[in-house]
C-alpha cells in the first residue's frame, strides 16, 4: 500500500479504538498546588488539544482532551511565596528534616504515584503521542530512578555520618540544601525528565516550584493529591500557564536559588538574564543537541542501520539524544541507505495503543509545517528523498524522510529537527566529520559505527573533549540512569545522574573544630545528647 493510501486510515474512528484506551469527556483542570492546598483557579483556561484526530463524517476532527489554569504572574508568585517561607531561609521544617525522614515522604509520595501508572500512561498516548510500550517505560523508568535516588541518598549519608581528622582539625561534611528550586521539564519526556530534577531537588531539602512542561501537562493532575499528602505544605507548589507570563516573574523576582530547565539554550538564557542576582543562581539545563552518528567504511553495516534507525527515530526522533545528522562513508553509501530504507519500511504509523506502532503523530502545532519547510529546503538544494513516501503528512503525522545527500548549504545540516528528518551527509575524508564536530554549536554525544580499532581509536580521542558521550557502535542516549547525562557547548549545564543530579541540588557544609579534648567533649556531647541534626553519627541502612 502506498504511504499515502495508509496514511487515508490512519486516524481511527471513535468505536475502532478499544475500550480500555478510550479518552472520555473532556478534563477540565482548574486546580493547581499551593502551599498544600490545590486551589480553584477562576480565571481563563488554556486548551489541551491531542496529536490524535478522529476519524468522522466531517472529515478529521482533533481530539480535545480538555484544559488547564492560564495562571497568571500573581498567582505565579504566591506559589513561590509558599515555597519560600517553607524553606525559611533554611530554618523551615523540610529543609532540617533529618535525612532519613525526608527519604520516608518520598517514598510515600512513590508509593501514591505508582497508584496512577494507568492514568498517566493513558494521558502520555493522548497528550504527546507515545506509544503504550515507551509510555509504560518512561512511567517505570521515573519510579525506578526515585528508588535509586533513595539508595544513593543513603549511601551519601553513610559518608556523611563519619568525622573526619585531618591536620588537627576534626570535620564533618554534609550536603545541604540550596533553597528554592524552579523545576521545568520537557514536552517528550513530561513525566522522567522532569522528575530527575524535581524528585533530587526535592529529597536534599530544597522547596519546589514546578511548571510541567507544555505538552504532558493533563497527566500530571492525577498526581497533584500525592504531591499535596506527601510532602509538607509549600515543600512543592504546581503551577501552570504560559511560562512568559509566570516563570518570568519567579525568575525576575530574584528568590529563585536552582534553576532545572529542560528546553532551549535561547529559552535558558532569556530566563536566567531575567535573575537580578545570577551569580546566586544554579542552574541545571539539558538544552539543545545535533547529535552525529559517524559510519566509517569498515563497519558492521546491519548493526549501524539497527542503531541508526532508533538512534534517529524512536519516538519520532523527538528526543534530545536522538541521532540528528549522519555521516555516511561514501564506499558503504548505498549499501547503508538501502538498508535504512527496508528497515524504515517495516515501522509501523499507527495510534499509540496499536501492537508494535513505530511511528505516531507529533504533538506540536505547526510541527508538519516545520519538518516540510526543513525537508522542501534540502530538496531545492540538492538532497533527494530516498524512502519511498518519505515526508508525506497528514495533520499532525509527518512520515520519516531519509535524505541524501545533505550539505552544508541545508538548514538541515545545522538546525535541530527534532522530528522524524533523518539527513546523511556522506563524506570521503574523515576530516570532514571531525571539521563539523569542532564547529558545531552543540556538544551532547555521538556515536560512531565502525571496527577498525585504529579508526576508531583516533576518532574517540578527536571528541573526547567535544562532547558528554561517545558511543561506540551504538545510539546515543541518557540510560543508564547512573552513568553522567551532561554536554557542552549549547547543549547543557551541569551534570545529571542518579548520583549527580543529588550534589547539584545540595552545597556541602563543614563543621570543623581544632581538635583538643575540651572540643571533642563539646561534640561528644552534642552527639550523646542529639542536640544537633548536623552534627550526628545516625548511620541510614
Ligand atoms: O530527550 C532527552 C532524553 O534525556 C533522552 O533520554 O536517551 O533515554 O531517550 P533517552
Amino acid at each position: 500500500m502506498s504511504t499515502a493510501r495508509q496514511l487515508n486510515s490512519l486516524f481511527p474512528r471513535a468505536a475502532d479504538i478499544p475500550e480500555r484506551y478510550r479518552q472520555g469527556a473532556p478534563i477540565e483542570q482548574r486546580e493547581y498546588l499551593v502551599n498544600g492546598e490545590l486551589r480553584r483557579w477562576d480565571g481563563p483556561l488554556v486548551s489541551v488539544r491531542s496529536p490524535i484526530f478522529l476519524a468522522t463524517e466531517q472529515g478529521d476532527e482533533q481530539v480535545l482532551l480538555g484544559s488547564t489554569p492560564l495562571l497568571d504572574a500573581e498567582a505565579a508568585l504566591t506559589a513561590l511565596d509558599a515555597a519560600v517561607q517553607a524553606y525559611d531561609h533554611g530554618q523551615g521544617l523540610w529543609p532540617n528534616l533529618r535525612v532519613a525522614e525526608r527519604i520516608q515522604h518520598v517514598e510515600g509520595f512513590l508509593t501514591r504515584m505508582r497508584e496512577q501508572r494507568e492514568a498517566v500512561v493513558h494521558l502520555l498516548m493522548w497528550e504527546i503521542g507515545k506509544n503504550l510500550k515507551d509510555s509504560q517505560k518512561e512511567f517505570d523508568r521515573t519510579c525506578d530512578y526515585i528508588v535509586d535516588t533513595i539508595e544513593s541518598l543513603k549511601e551519601l549519608d553513610r559518608h556523611s555520618s563519619r568525622f573526619e581528622l585531618e591536620q588537627g582539625t576534626l570535620g564533618q561534611i554534609r550536603r545541604v540544601p540550596l533553597g528554592v528550586a524552579l523545576c521545568m521539564g520537557p514536552y517528550n519526556y513530561p513525566l522522567n525528565e522532569t522528575f530527575t530534577t524535581l524528585i533530587p531537588a526535592l529529597i536534599m531539602g530544597n522547596t519546589v516550584v514546578f511548571k510541567p512542561a507544555k505538552f504532558g501537562v493533563l497527566l500530571i493532575r492525577p498526581l497533584l493529591e500525592a504531591f499535596r499528602d506527601s510532602f509538607p505544605p509549600g515543600v512543592i507548589n504546581v503551577i501552570y500557564g504560559r511560562g512568559r507570563e509566570t516563570v518570568s516573574a519567579l525568575m525576575a523576582s530574584g528568590k529563585i536559588d536552582v534553576f532545572a530547565f529542560i528546553g532551549t539554550h535561547k529559552g535558558a538564557s532569556d530566563l536566567k538574564k531575567l535573575h537580578p542576582r545570577p551569580h546566586r543562581l544554579r542552574a541545571a539545563l539539558g538544552l539543545d543537541a545535533k547529535n552525529p552518528g559517524i559510519v566509517l567504511p569498515q563497519v558492521d553495516l546491519d548493526n549501524a542501520v539497527n542503531e541508526a534507525i532508533t538512534g534517529a527515530l524512536s519516538f519520532n526522533g523527538q528526543r534530545c539524544t536522538a541521532l540528528k545528522i549522519l555521516f555516511v562513508h561514501e564506499t558503504v553509501l548505498d549499501a547503508f541507505l538501502e538498508k535504512f530504507t527496508a528497515k524504515l519500511a517495516a515501522l509501523k504509523p499507527g495510534m499509540p495503543w496499536d501492537d508494535d506502532v513505530a511511528l505516531t503523530p507529533l504533538p506540536e502545532p505547526g510541527k508538519v509545517e516545520y519538518l516540510s519547510d526543513l525537508l522542501d529546503d534540502a530538496v531545492a538544494k540538492g538532497a533527494r528523498v530516498v524512502n519511498p513516501g518519505g515526508g508525506t503528512h497528514r495533520q499532525s503525522f509527518f512520515y520519516p524522510a531519509l535524505l541524501s545527500p545533505v550539505t552544508p548549504a541545508m538548514r538541515l545540516y545545522q538546525e535541530e529537527q527534532f522530528g522524524p528528518l533523518v539527513p546523511v551527509v556522506p563524506y570521503r575524508e574523515v576530516k570532514e566529520v571531525i571539521d563539523y564536530v569542532l564547529h558545531s554549536d552543540y556538544g551532547q554525544q555521538l556515536s560512531i559505527f565502525g571496527n577498525d580499532s585504529a579508526q576508531v581509536g583516533r576518532l574517540v580521542d578527536a571528541f573526547v573533549n567535544q562532547v558528554g558521550r561517545i558511543n561506540i557502535n551504538a545510539q546515543c542516549q541518557r540510560g543508564p540512569d547512573s552513568f553522567p547525562f551532561n554536554g557542552r557547548k549549547n547543549s547543557a549545564e551541569g551534570t545529571l545522574s542518579v548520583q549527580d543530579a543529588l550534589r547539584v541540588f545540595s552545597i556541602r557544609t563543614l563543621v570543623a573544630t581544632r581538635f583538643n579534648p575540651e572540643n571533642k567533649e563539646l561534640i561528644s556531647e552534642i552527639i550523646r545528647n542529639r542536640e544537633s541534626g548536623f552534627i550526628t553519627t545516625d548511620y541510614i541502612f
